[in-house]
């Protein structure tokens, strides 16, 4: 789905899933293949999506209704479409996204409210762009829930919103590995970080070819 001869991967799973981890490990490996690698993120990724980022990521839990946190997260992909993925691609590199529009699918359009419709209206309008190869890990929420707020981070606005919220959103994520069964795989995440990244690094494989 990709415009331009680049290579679009996002990483998706709930809180403390490891998606970060696996990103990084990604780029180290896809660096090998001599092509230009791009790791970025989201909510950011951008110096203005990074600034939006900052409000959405802290606070309250109940700071923003499910409805502003559509138009704040759309807000921020559109500046880093824009400013960093599409001119990457242009370029012909590989993106590494560490989250992407599937997250505002199943945190905002599923987890948080019931607003798919909404999400994907504005999606078609103002993003339009789906990656070529997405990879869900997929973690137990205790677990991932415990690693997450290990790390302390400050930025646990999501994590905040408890353990039924991290059930609903995995189960958010197994149902959107069956709606794009051509673009999404689901990853197991157990193990250690090096047994995960093998998992990812075969069905990236399994795409080149
Ligand atoms: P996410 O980006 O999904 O929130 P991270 O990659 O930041 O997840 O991982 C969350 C925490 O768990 C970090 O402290 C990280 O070091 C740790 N971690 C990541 N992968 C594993 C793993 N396979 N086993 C144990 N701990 C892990
Ligand atoms: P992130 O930094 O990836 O958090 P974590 O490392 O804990 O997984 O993302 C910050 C939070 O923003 C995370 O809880 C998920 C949430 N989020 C949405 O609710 N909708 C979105 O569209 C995106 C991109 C993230």
């Amino acid at each position: 789905m990709t415009t331009g001869p680049g290579l679009f991967l996002s990483l998706e799973g709930i809180d403390g899933s490891g998606k970060s981890t696996q990103s990084r490990l990604l780029a180290e490996r896809l660096q090998h293949s001599g092509r230009e690698v791009v790791l970025t993120r989201e909510p950011g990724g951008s110096a203005g999506a990074e600034e939006i980022r900052a409000l959405l990521v802290a606070g309250d839990p109940g700071r923003w209704s499910p409805e502003t946190e559509i138009l704040l997260f759309t807000a921020a992909r559109r500046d880093h479409l824009e400013r960093k993925i599409d001119p990457a691609l242009a370029r012909g590199a590989i993106v590494i996204s560490d989250r992407f529009a599937d997250s505002t699918r199943v945190y905002q359009g599923a987890a948080r409210a019931d607003l798919r419709k909404t999400v994907d209206a504005l999606h078609d309008l103002m993003i339009g762009r789906e990656p070529d190869l997405t990879l869900i890990i997929d973690m137990d929420p205790d677990a991932a829930l415990s690693r997450g707020l290990a790390r302390d981070s400050g930025e646990d606005r999501f994590e905040d919103m408890g353990q039924d919220f991290q059930t609903r959103l995995a189960k958010g994520f197994h149902a959107l590995a069956e709606e794009y069964p051509d673009r999404c795989r689901l990853i197991d995440g157990r193990g250690s970080a090096e047994e995960v990244a093998a998992r990812v690094w075969r069905a990236v494989e399994q795409h080149l070819q």
